[in-house]
């Protein structure tokens, strides 16, 4: 289907209930949708926004257009939990209504005071020439879950309109922000602002670090502090590599870990080196936030921009990603699904090489300390995924599925192996999968098209367990 662009602007209230029932019928047919994971009940959604612990629940908001599985209008929708189990639907929570976000509500996180939470965003804005004219703005949500929007804080002084994603944290009395931008060299950055009273904010400039000449724009930036280190977490675009492992996806998810930002110098001080926290084929812009217990918690975008799916056939796209807690370990950003998905799974069944699946959704772990291991998903007629181990490296091969997609971007993504012994744990969900891989500190995270997906088979030796996944409730 071709969108034209009056199409992919319109707005909730211009969408019939026909054609919304219509998509949710479609979407209801399709094998490929996830079960305990938090997706779209049609339309696309994309990254995830407003992340926060609120009156005693988490609170995780996506980005949304809700007239199909298309990038267009883009609003916030609202989902909050206690034990990432049983959710509450909220529905739409930030509409475009006002003319700084006509042209839609974009991404940006949010912090806590006092009984409010603060939902920090882009607004877009388009004028009659389609010049984009983005301004960072907030809006409050109390305890009752009403929303108020406090307009604009921020314009664009100093940008090329690439200028957006919003992220902020409260340090002492003051509060910071980090911006994605592209300067006007056409370089990505990520952008400092100060202020101390959330309505005048103080431009401090690009944090500065030993890659600055790194992709021409920094989508989705987060900044936190964690274990002692310093995190500039951000989604780079225009970035590749000749190595066999970075950078393959239309766009990268990057973080790089220093001592601590100096706020006069605006240097990430420390050793610095760049990495990818994923070497799947669908994984962006992440965003992270500090929950209750204080633990630091991710959830990613499972999907990427410029990419359709073959779920688009079913009028739904995109998914996010089992939240992950995280830690930094020599300089590594290290990644677990919360523990509280443990509380997901049904009786394990151990096996020994092939497995007919009792369910499509389901948890494996296994224990590799051979150099060559294979784990291979697939369906009767011979259509397949396969993960395969070497001495050096993991590869993810997509190349056999019952549907192939994004071919210019090539069929495999590789991964360094650190260690020849370890455990492999495996989370897959209908059509997607997410492997964790050298203790966390990498994972692969991708979507996969098997029709009728039927067994499971690991090479010999690796002690597998397989646990079947009940299903997240409360939305959909
Ligand atoms: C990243 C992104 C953000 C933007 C949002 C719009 O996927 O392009 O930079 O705020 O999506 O939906």
């Amino acid at each position: 289907k071709n969108w034209m662009v009056e199409q992919r602007y319109r707005r909730l209230e211009d969408i019939s209930h026909t054609q919304i029932t219509e998509m949710m019928e479609k979407r209801s047919l399709d094998n490929g949708y996830p079960s305990y994971h938090i997706a779209p009940a049609f339309g696309l959604l994309n990254d995830p926004n407003g992340l926060c612990y609120f009156n005693s629940e988490h609170h995780i908001f996506y980005q949304w257009t809700p007239v199909g599985p298309v990038h267009g209008m883009k609003y916030w929708y609202h989902l909050s939990t206690k034990d990432f189990i049983h959710f509450t639907d909220h529905g739409t929570a930030i509409h475009p209504d006002q003319d700084y976000d006509s042209h839609g509500v974009y991404s940006g996180g949010a912090i806590v005071e006092n009984d409010k939470a603060l939902l920090f965003f882009t607004g877009n804005k388009r004028d009659e020439n389609w010049k984009r004219i983005p301004t960072q703005c907030y809006a409050t949500m109390n305890t009752a879950g009403e929303i108020e929007k406090k307009g604009i804080i921020i314009e664009n002084d100093h940008y090329t309109e690439h200028f957006r994603d919003p992220k902020v944290w409260k340090q002492g009395d003051d509060y910071y922000m980090v911006v994605g931008a592209q300067t006007q060299d056409l370089k990505g950055a990520m952008i400092l602002y100060h202020s101390q009273d959330l309505s005048t904010w103080d431009h401090k400039g690009p944090i500065k670090t030993t890659h600055n000449d790194f992709g021409y724009m920094w989508e989705c930036p987060d900044f936190f502090e964690l274990d002692g280190k310093a995190v500039m977490l951000f989604s780079p675009q225009g970035v590749s590599s000749s190595d066999p492992y970075d950078f393959k996806n239309v766009f990268s998810v990057t973080y790089l870990v220093g001592d601590r930002v100096n706020f006069s110098s605006m240097e990430l001080e420390g050793e610095q080196s760049i990495r990818q926290p994923d070497y799947g084929f669908d994984f962006y812009a992440p965003q992270t936030y500090v929950d209750d217990k204080g633990r630091r918690i991710l959830y990613a975008w499972v999907g990427l921009p410029e990419i359709d799916t073959p779920s688009v056939k079913y009028e739904w796209a995109g998914m996010l990603s089992l939240p992950r807690e995280l830690r930094i370990e020599n300089g590594f950003m290290v990644q677990k699904a919360l523990e509280e998905l443990e509380a997901l799974r049904g009786e394990a069944i151990e096996f020994e090489d092939v497995l007919q699946l009792p369910s499509n959704s389901f948890y494996l772990t296994l224990y590799v300390d051979t150099m060559n291991f294979s784990i291979e998903l697939g369906n009767s007629v011979g259509d397949k995924i396969e993960l395969k181990g070497t001495e050096a490296e993991f590869t993810l091969d997509r190349s056999q599925m019952s549907e192939i997609y994004a071919e210019e971007f090539g069929l495999t993504r590789k991964a360094p192996r650190l260690s020849l012994t370890q455990q492999i744990e495996v989370y897959v969900d209908q059509s997607v999968i997410e492997i964790f891989i050298n203790g966390g500190k990498h994972t692969m995270t991708s979507r996969f098209f098997i029709d009728d997906l039927s067994y499971l088979k690991v090479s010999t030796s690796l002690k597998p367990t397989y646990y079947p996944m009940k299903s997240l409730s409360g939305f959909n």
